[in-house]
């Protein structure tokens, strides 16, 4: 059973394939390999789950590994240099094709290796958790940390292909599963109210890793992501909603630390942040709110920002972020569930009103 979706981006469309067993067909991993040199950038976890797997399809090339720490906090540009330092010792060329086999830290950090050596060469991306099926390996969005602020260097650089083999999430702890669905979630809220509500319907089925429901809302997050991608591939518009909830979600997980808090938890705290502040405005109503941080914890997520970061530490963070304008905090919000806002100004005093009471009652 597999699924394609494209990405319609004229001659940098790609193929997303969805699929049983896709890390075992040949076929699927060879296919958009253009080049006699191949690398595959993956890290310590994941290397003995699947790298094997994957050199056993690609012996006829000239093959080299490149295995990074694994975590958040090695997301940098000096970790980056791995990368550089394999692909210039091995003498490879600016057609080589370099693969991602990972999370969306390997995929991040690889994909902005690929649009910087030799100013360009072609990637695969092979995402192995379920926010990096889900978003992270669609799209091009590609970079590394900073200390000052997450994703902050970085480049828009297309894959090949992306390739999604659904059973590598067997191996896939609970907490990485659950933080997957923060951007399931996502999907949902800033455009597809019937999906929402599908989640709501099946989040039992899903924790259970029953396979048809994780198929589904693999489809569904590509489907949607592949759309706003097309429609506006470098967020000068509409892709800024795939942000809801990741301004707060950036300063809390740079706040309390790079690994502290994962990449869906930070997304799920800021989106119930957001949701609130929402609220404020008058565009959702009470039982929108409950109804979302319902399902974020009943998806095993974090709703609550940490007590340690104020609200002024949290202000501070947030006024490093791509969709700041002249340095003002711009903001995705809700105008329903199933619809999210372009990015907007807020008032200071509202802003705070949200950092200051949502989740710090006790
Ligand atoms: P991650 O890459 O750190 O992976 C999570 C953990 O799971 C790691 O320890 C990893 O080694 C392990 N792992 C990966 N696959 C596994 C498997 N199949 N079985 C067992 N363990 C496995 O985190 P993530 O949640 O995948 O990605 C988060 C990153 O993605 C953040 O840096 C975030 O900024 C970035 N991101 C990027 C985009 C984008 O559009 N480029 C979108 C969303 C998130
Ligand atoms: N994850 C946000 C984006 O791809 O635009």
């Amino acid at each position: 059973m597999m699924n394609t979706i494209q990405v319609q981006l004229g001659a940098r469309s790609y193929p997303i394939y969805i699929g049983v067993d896709n890390l075992c067909k040949s076929d699927i991993l060879t296919r958009h390999i253009k080049s006699k040199q191949v690398v595959i950038v993956t890290n310590e976890t994941v290397a003995p789950l699947y790298l094997e797997k994957v050199k056993a399809h690609l012996q006829p090339y000239q093959l080299e590994e490149v295995i990074l720490p694994d975590g958040e906090q090695y997301k940098t540009l000096a970790i980056m240099e791995n990368i550089f330092d394999a692909l210039l010792a091995g003498k490879f060329s600016r057609n080589t094709t370099l693969i991602a086999l990972g999370g969306g830290v390997i995929g991040d950090i690889s994909g902005f290796a690929a649009a910087c050596y030799q100013r360009g060469i072609p990637f695969i991306q092979i995402p192995t958790t379920l926010l990096a099926q889900v978003d992270s390996s669609v799209g091009g969005k590609t970079g590394v940390n900073h200390a000052l602020g997450k994703n902050m260097i970085g480049a828009f650089y297309q894959p090949q292909s992306v390739i999604i083999d659904v059973n590598v999430l067997n191996t896939l702890d609970d907490r990485q599963l659950s933080a997957g669905l923060a951007e399931v979630i996502k999907y949902g809220l800033i455009r597809d109210a019937e999906f929402f509500s599908w989640v709501e319907a099946n989040i039992e089925k899903i924790l259970a890793r029953d396979q048809d429901s994780l198929i589904y809302i693999i489809e569904q997050s590509c489907q949607n992501k592949a759309e706003i991608v097309a429609a506006d591939e470098k967020e000068s518009g509409i892709r800024a909603i795939l942000n809801l909830g990741h301004t707060f979600g950036h300063a809390i997980e740079t706040g309390a630390g790079y690994g502290t808090y994962l990449h869906g938890e930070g997304v799920a705290i800021g989106t119930c942040q957001a949701a609130d502040l929402s609220r404020r405005l008058g565009w959702l109503n009470d039982a929108d709110v409950v109804r979302i941080i319902t399902l974020f914890k009943k998806a095993g997520l974090p709703t609550e920002p940490p007590s340690e970061l104020s609200a002024e530490e949290m202000i501070s963070l947030m006024a490093v972020d791509k969709k700041n304008v002249d340095g003002d905090i711009r903001l995705i919000l809700l105008n329903k569930i199933g619809e999210a806002s372009l990015p907007v100004g807020v008032e200071r005093a509202l802003l705070l009103e949200t950092l200051n009471e949502y989740g710090r009652e006790q």
